[in-house]
C-alpha cells in the first residue's frame, strides 16, 4: 500500500500538453477539490513531466489504478474528480487505449 489511495499525474513538464490545455490550470483545479472534500491525506496531485505520449494531450495519469486519460479538458475534470477519485470509477470516455505499449508519439508532436 501506497501513501495514498489516489496519485494523480498531470504532464505539465512536456512540449505538448501545456499547448493543447491550461494542464497548470488543472493541477490547481484538482488540488482545490482534494483540499475541499477534505482528501489531502489520500489523494495527491502531482505535475509531471512528458510521458512520451505527445499530441494524444493533455495526458493525465491515475495511479494505482493505471489508468490513462487523454484530451482531457477543463469540462473533464469534475467527472475525473468525482467518478474516479473520490468514487473509484475509472471515466471510460476519456481512457486513453493506444493499442501500443511505450512511447506513442503523434507525428509532429516534439
Ligand atoms: S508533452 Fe505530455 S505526453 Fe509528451
Amino acid at each position: 500500500m501506497g501513501q495514498y489511495r489516489v496519485h494523480v499525474f498531470v504532464c505539465t513538464g512536456g512540449d505538448t500538453c501545456p499547448t493543447q490545455g491550461d494542464v497548470e490550470g488543472f493541477v490547481t483545479h484538482l488540488r482545490g477539490e482534494v483540499a475541499r472534500a477534505g482528501l489531502k491525506d489520500d489523494v495527491r496531485i502531482n505535475k509531471a513531466g512528458c510521458f512520451s505520449q505527445c499530441g494524444h494531450g493533455p495526458m493525465m495519469v491515475v495511479y494505482p489504478d493505471n489508468v490513462w486519460y487523454c484530451g482531457v479538458q477543463e469540462s473533464d475534470l469534475r467527472d475525473i474528480f468525482e467518478s474516479h477519485i473520490v468514487a473509484g470509477k475509472p471515466v471510460a470516455r476519456l481512457q486513453y487505449a493506444p493499442g501500443v505499449k511505450g512511447a506513442n508519439k503523434k507525428k509532429g508532436a516534439k
